[in-house]
């Protein structure tokens, strides 16, 4: 079920109806009475194939004011509005989708969206309150622009974005717990570019789904995240999220040490390059003769052993968590997890998020399988799943690592 409330982003509700739809599911739009002012009932109902209305007393032989709750396997409310969020709090019944979100037995997710003061009112927050303290997953809003010339946080996250968490949510129902709360989170994610000329550079596959997935999942959980984003596949910035862009692996690495002290976890999700042009020329290389000038390579620090090196020496807190990603595959000295053992010893990071690399998993692709790997001994098997459901396995052992040492 989709419930639209009535706001100027629930036209955005189109492309998570879209979305879903696209995806195989059977979608229902449950707008409000405002919500078809901005948007009319056909566009709903061709995107979603089914009659909408928001009203109690329509087709009322088919109870349609129980049956969808009933039948929902996932509630998605976007955009919640905050006087939807305050019917919804006080359970109040008075339209169709209220009335669904009273019988619905399934995760439940609102999407608010709204001017910031409004957003920040006491009452809104204690609306927010009484439904996460209930179950519901409310999603923190993007900061941005609004409808009018101001910005501020109480923007509606990207569409693309809330159906994923949705979808998350179908997946694992208890993934979006409110853990992270307090905890600083630095997140870093995609590839690296290394200039060869000035149009020219090496470069790697990685989309940055993974670490945006991790970043995503954390300020949901109520983490305060910093993404150090590199390359990426276009992703948007998540909602909730600082974003810090980089290019080279030394920028990276540079963004990484200025804030490493300032959090509690760092996750190294990107794919960092390993090597960089010895010299980048500032011309154009051009083409001279049939043979080309090789191309000499020089190392890029390791971010990671670095951090765990600068933390040795005392110099970041000990009990800073430092989370590390190994794609691998076997070959003939060892399986996958041999070899992510002995990186993971190598490394020396508390934990190793290994992706299993075989056809379809890792690179530019939705879904991962593998291991996370403790320094304590755990091994711990990552099912086959979407880089969100890996992410908050990955969430859950940093959480775990964190409440030890309290
Ligand atoms: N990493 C880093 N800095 C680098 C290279 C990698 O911080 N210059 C981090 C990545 O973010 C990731 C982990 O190290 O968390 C990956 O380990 P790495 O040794 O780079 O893996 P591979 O490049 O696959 O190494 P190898 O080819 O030795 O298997």
């Amino acid at each position: 079920m989709i419930g639209v409330g009535g706001g100027i982003a629930a036209y955005k509700a189109c492309s998570i109806i879209r979305r879903y739809v696209e995806d195989g599911h059977q979608v229902r739009v449950l707008p409000t009475a405002s919500a078809l002012k901005f948007v009319g009932a056909a566009t709903f109902e061709a995107l979603s194939g089914h009659t909408v209305s928001a009203e109690i007393f329509e087709d009322v032989p088919h109870v349609p004011h129980v049956r969808f709750g009933q039948e929902a396997e996932l509630v998605v409310v976007a955009p919640a509005t905050a006087d939807l969020l305050a019917r919804a709090a006080n359970g109040q019944a008075d339209d169709l989708l209220t009335a669904t979100l009273l019988t619905a037995r399934c995760p439940v997710l609102f999407a608010p969206a709204m001017h910031t003061e409004m957003w920040e009112h006491p009452a809104t927050q204690a609306n927010v309150a009484t439904l996460r303290a209930r179950g519901a997953v409310v999603v923190e809003p993007a900061s941005g622009r609004l409808t009018g010339a101001d910005s501020g946080p109480g923007r509606l996250p990207e569409p693309e974005e809330i159906a994923a968490l949705g979808q998350l949510l179908l997946e694992r129902p208890d993934a979006l717990p409110r853990d992270l709360v307090g905890v600083r989170v630095l997140v870093t994610a995609g590839g690296t570019r290394e200039p060869l000329d000035p149009v020219r550079f090496l470069g790697n596959r990685s989309s940055g789904k993974q670490g945006y997935a991790v970043a995503r999942l954390a300020a949901q959980r109520g983490a305060k995240v910093t993404l150090v984003a590199g390359t990426t596949a276009g992703l948007p910035d998540p909602a909730a999220v600082k974003v810090v862009r980089t290019t080279t692996a030394q920028q990276m690495g540079e963004a990484v040490v200025q804030l490493a002290g300032q959090v509690d976890v760092v996750v190294m999700a990107a794919a960092v390059a390993d090597f960089r042009a010895k010299a980048v020329s500032a011309t154009k290389i051009k083409k001279t003769g049939e043979e080309p000038e090789p191309v000499i390579l020089e190392r890029n620090e390791d971010i990671l052993a670095s951090l765990v090196a600068t933390r040795k020496r005392g110099e970041l807190p000990s009990d800073l968590t430092i989370v590390g990603f190994a794609a691998e595959t076997g070959d003939e000295r060892g399986d996958v997890l041999f070899h992510a053992r002995r990186k993971l010893a190598s490394k020396g990071c508390d934990l190793l998020v290994v992706n299993a690399v075989t056809e379809g998993n890792a690179f530019e692709v939705d879904e991962n399988a593998g291991w996370i790997l403790g320094t304590d001994g755990t091994e711990t098997a990552l099912a086959r799943g979407s880089k969100a459901a890996i992410a908050s396995r990955v969430l859950d052992a940093a959480a775990t690592l964190l409440s030890r040492s309290e």
